[in-house]
């Protein structure tokens, strides 16, 4: 059963909080958001497995650990995803990035795969998908089923803002998968914008609008 872990460390919250208002500029907003998914995937790598190994420190022979276990793969959803990347690899420089755009057909209103390019890999990679704003969850929701479809077994979606729509539709949908945000808001408003959000997090990554 996939488990919602809010990571509400007063650093992560002071963060969210300069990133909500409206007067913060392009370049204080992309900092933040490349320090507030590291320290969410400081969080979302918390389970990483260590093997014992064994060397000569200057004053003795030591058993110590390193990580060890699969291979990990980050996965920014385009384009918003790309912002978190500098943070999560600051921490995690071994790890390989994939890419996954998606977008929403305006007839349908299904998220629709326009780009995918992953490791050769992927499927047998842990893989952390990162996206900053979890809303109505249709993106992530596909964003998942594309990965599963390759063979990916392990998947936790990472986010910094979720509403509960979006952290319900990955529950449903994929049980399996672990979410990591940074605060669970109110809900979406009538355009599916999170309440109260920061806005729309490429535009302000960006500075697009
Ligand atoms: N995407 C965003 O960038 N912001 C929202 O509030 C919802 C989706």
């Amino acid at each position: 059963m996939a488990s919602l872990h809010v990571i509400d460390h007063p650093l992560i919250q002071h963060k969210i909080s300069l990133m909500r208002d409206k007067n913060t500029g392009t370049k204080e907003f992309r900092e933040l958001v490349s320090e507030t998914a590291m320290l969410i995937c400081y969080e979302a790598t918390r389970d990483l497995p260590l093997k014992e190994i064994e060397m000569e420190t200057p004053v003795c022979m030591a058993k110590t650990k390193i990580v060890s276990g699969h291979k990990l793969a980050f996965v920014p959803i385009l384009r918003a995803g790309l912002g978190m990347i500098e943070g999560v690899t600051s921490l995690v420089p071994a790890a390989k990035i994939g890419h996954i755009g998606m977008f929403r057909d305006p007839e349908t209103k299904e998220s629709v795969k326009y780009y995918c390019k992953l490791p050769d890999d992927i499927a047998e990679r842990d893989v952390i998908l990162v996206d900053p704003m979890l809303a109505t969850g249709n993106t992530a929701v596909s964003a998942i089923t594309e990965l599963k479809k390759l063979g990916v077994k392990n998947i936790k979606f990472m986010c910094i803002i979720s509403s509960p729509e979006g952290a319900a539709a990955i529950i449903q949908n994929h049980p399996d998968v672990d979410i990591y945000c940074g605060t669970m808001d109110q809900g979406l408003n009538e355009d599916k914008y999170i309440v109260p959000g920061l806005g729309d997090a490429g535009d302000r990554i960006f500075g697009t609008k």
